[in-house]
C-alpha cells in the first residue's frame, strides 16, 4: 500500500478527538450554565435553612448606670433602638421607629411613656400604642444582662 492509502486512517482519530473535545466543551458549558442559574437560588435559600440569618447584639451600657425609669437610645445595624429600665429587674428594648409614619420616638421620663414628636403618638413601657395615630405596637427586641451589661439582641 502507498502512503496515500493510509492518510484517511490518520484523519479519523483526529476527527474523533475533535468531536469528543467539542462534546466535552458543550457539556462543560451546559454544566457551568446550570450552576450559574442555580447559584442565586441556593444563595437565597441558604440562610433560611440555616435558621433565619444572623443576629446582632448591642450593649446599652452597665446596669449600675441605668436608673429605674430611665431610657437610652442605641444604634444597631443602622436602626435606632430605645432601651427602657421599667423596674429594678425589668429592661425592655423596642425599635425607636414609630409605627405610624416612621419618626423616631423618644422617652418621656415625666410621664413614663414613649412619645412620638411627629403626630403625638404615645406608647407604654410595654411598647403598645396608648393614644394617637400609630396603628400597632413598637417592635420589641430581646434584652439580657451579660456581665453587668444590658445587651439587646436583634
Ligand atoms: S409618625 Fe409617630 S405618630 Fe405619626
Amino acid at each position: 500500500m502507498s502512503a496515500d492509502a493510509e492518510a484517511p486512517k490518520d484523519e479519523k482519530p483526529a476527527a474523533a478527538d475533535r468531536r469528543s473535545f467539542l462534546d466535552l466543551l458543550i457539556r462543560g458549558g451546559l454544566l457551568a450554565g446550570a450552576g450559574a442559574m442555580a447559584a442565586p437560588t441556593v444563595a437565597y435559600l441558604w440562610p433560611a435553612r440555616a435558621g433565619g440569618g444572623k443576629t446582632a447584639k448591642v450593649s446599652a451600657g452597665p446596669v449600675k448606670d441605668f436608673p429605674v425609669g430611665s431610657a437610652r437610645m442605641v444604634q444597631a445595624e443602622g436602626k435606632p433602638i430605645i432601651v427602657i429600665r421599667a423596674a429594678e429587674d425589668r429592661f425592655r428594648a423596642f425599635s425607636a421607629i414609630c409605627t405610624h409614619l416612621g419618626c423616631v420616638v423618644k422617652w418621656d421620663s415625666g410621664s413614663g411613656k414613649i412619645r412620638c414628636p411627629c403626630h403625638a403618638g404615645v406608647f407604654g413601657t410595654d411598647g403598645k400604642q396608648v393614644s394617637g395615630p400609630p396603628p400597632r405596637a413598637l417592635s420589641e427586641y430581646e434584652v439580657s444582662i451579660v456581665g453587668g451589661e444590658v445587651v439587646v439582641t436583634l
